[in-house]
């Protein structure tokens, strides 16, 4: 019996491609225009080319070894997958909507150019298998990628921390002058969040090492196959242990997208930092003409546009995380064709971060510190308050809550005098605390300061340079 058409779409059925389809033994029709356009990921999962030829050439070696496939149409499937390659980076592989994805787009393109033998490849795969092991050999891939940059990234941060290792600025909390810190301090404690976010990365890497082949459709195969074999060529570690769990597992999409999210919010907060320092009322660095851009209509201006884009672009990649987590919230077991999702989020916060990383290091790699600037701001603020109450413990012996507030006093007498703590006079600090004695000025310098900061991750020069040889050895070897 012939289908009707029933809906308005009815007039862009294709009366008879439905049987010329991969899947089509029982349709009549072809799919209506919109369907195709609803259906077809080829546009966006094309990306997936070199994994899914990697996956069909360990399957077909399989079914050869297993004598599910004879080894000349094993030879044939080879070869044919090999030139596909060659045409798809080439620019010269015609992909087609009405082939749905990448891994029709390949099958149909290897019959035409082995024949027969093309339709053994799927023996004892399914699409739902064939698609989770392509993406998270993507996914694995696309991980060593980002831990390359983050990896460059750190080098660069551990340079600017080693060149800087003395140069003192003022250390904020609430934004306000808090004390004294070191640049080179200040940059390590981004590289320590970088490396946080690569280790994420590396157990993400390690969970989602298992192969999903053989796990067809959801519940295995009849066929002999050797998923040992499958998982070892492809560089897994062991084939997934349930089926229905093969197909229908994105945990480590999402792992992926939230160890991503983290990063970009690392980056983001260090874009903020550039943007604030970079601004003439900080006037801490001074972003590389090749970083900045200019205003169309106030000659003046330098803006630190790839540092707001970077924080903008945090957006992106948290809503790409939302993205997945969403399309997976309902789903039954197994596999369910809203997950197809999966992919463009994965892919944009892919590209998106790897852009991130680069920029950031490139951005950072030419930034120029003004580091007189710097230390004229550390001391502002009386920010070495703490170092007054500090010395009134340790040389007077006074409780530390005693001290503190005689150091507020101090610190009003200062602001009433409209100078700096070590500005005010012996005589006044002593109308303060009678047992303040000259000895107190050697505290009062921002350099001091730093430097008293010994206690280990504390921000003094010393502890800085052998923190910088420490991350060296812990990250970049
Ligand atoms: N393009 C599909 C995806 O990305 C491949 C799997 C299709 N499986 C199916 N049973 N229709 O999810």
């Amino acid at each position: 019996m012939t289908k009707k058409p029933s809906n308005p779409q009815a007039a862009n059925e294709q009366p008879g491609v439905g049987s010329s389809t991969i899947w089509g033994g029982r349709f009549d029709a072809g799919p209506s225009s919109m369907m195709e356009a609803i259906n077809a990921s080829i546009d966006f999962d094309k990306r997936l080319f070199l994994h899914d030829i990697a996956g069909s050439r360990a399957h077909a070696d399989m079914l050869v070894a297993q004598g599910i496939l004879s080894p000349v149409d094993g030879q044939d499937i080879a070869e044919g997958l090999t030139a596909i390659v060659g045409e798809i980076e080439a620019g010269t592989f015609v992909f087609n909507a009405a082939l749905e994805d990448i891994h029709m787009n390949i099958e149909n393109r290897l019959s035409e150019i082995i024949g027969e033998a093309a339709g053994r490849l799927h023996t004892a795969r399914s699409r739902n298998d064939q698609v989770a092991t392509d993406f998270r050999l993507w996914v694995r891939d696309a991980i060593d990628g980002i831990d390359a940059g983050l990896k460059a990234f750190q080098g660069i941060l551990i340079d600017i921390a080693e060149a800087h290792a003395g140069t003192v600025m003022p250390g904020f909390t609430h934004l306000q002058a808090a004390q004294p810190v070191t640049l080179g301090h200040h940059m390590l404690a981004y590289v320590e969040m970088l490396g946080r976010d690569r280790g994420r990365f590396a157990d993400c890497r390690k969970r989602l090492n298992e192969c999903p082949l053989g796990a067809a459709a959801l519940a295995g195969t009849s066929f002999p196959v050797d998923r040992q074999m499958t998982a070892k060529a492809l560089g897994f570690a062991r084939p997934a242990a349930n089926s229905l769990d093969a197909v229908s597992d994105r945990d480590f999409a999402v792992e992926f997208l939230a160890a991503g999210s983290l990063l970009a919010v690392h980056l983001s907060r260090l874009a903020e930092e550039i943007v604030l320092w970079s601004a003439p009322q900080f006037g801490f660095v001074k972003i590389s003409d090749q970083f900045s851009s200019g205003s169309s209509i106030m000659p003046q201006k330098r803006n630190p546009d790839a540092a707001e884009l970077v924080r903008g672009k945090a957006g992106r990649v948290i809503g790409s995380l939302n993205t997945l987590l969403i399309v997976l919230k309902g789903l039954p077991l197994a596999y369910g064709k809203d997950m197809q999702e999966d992919k463009e989020p994965v892919f944009d916060a892919t590209d998106t971060l790897e852009l991130c990383v680069a920029a950031m290091a490139g951005m950072l790699n030419d930034a120029e510190f003004d580091t007189r600037r710097l230390k004229d701001d550390a001391g502002k603020g009386f920010t070495t308050a703490t170092d007054l109450a500090d010395w009134l413990v340790r040389v007077a012996g006074i409780p530390f809550r005693q001290a503190h507030h005689i150091t507020g006093q101090l610190v009003k007498m200062a602001e009433d005098k409209d100078c700096g703590l070590e500005d005010l006079k012996l005589a006044d600090m002593q109308s303060v605390e009678a047992a303040i004695t000259d000895a107190v000025f050697a505290v009062l310098g921002v350099e001091n300061s730093v430097a008293s900061r010994t206690s280990e991750g504390g921000t003094a020069p010393a502890n800085v340079r052998a923190a910088c040889t420490a991350a060296r050895k812990r990250f970049l070897t």
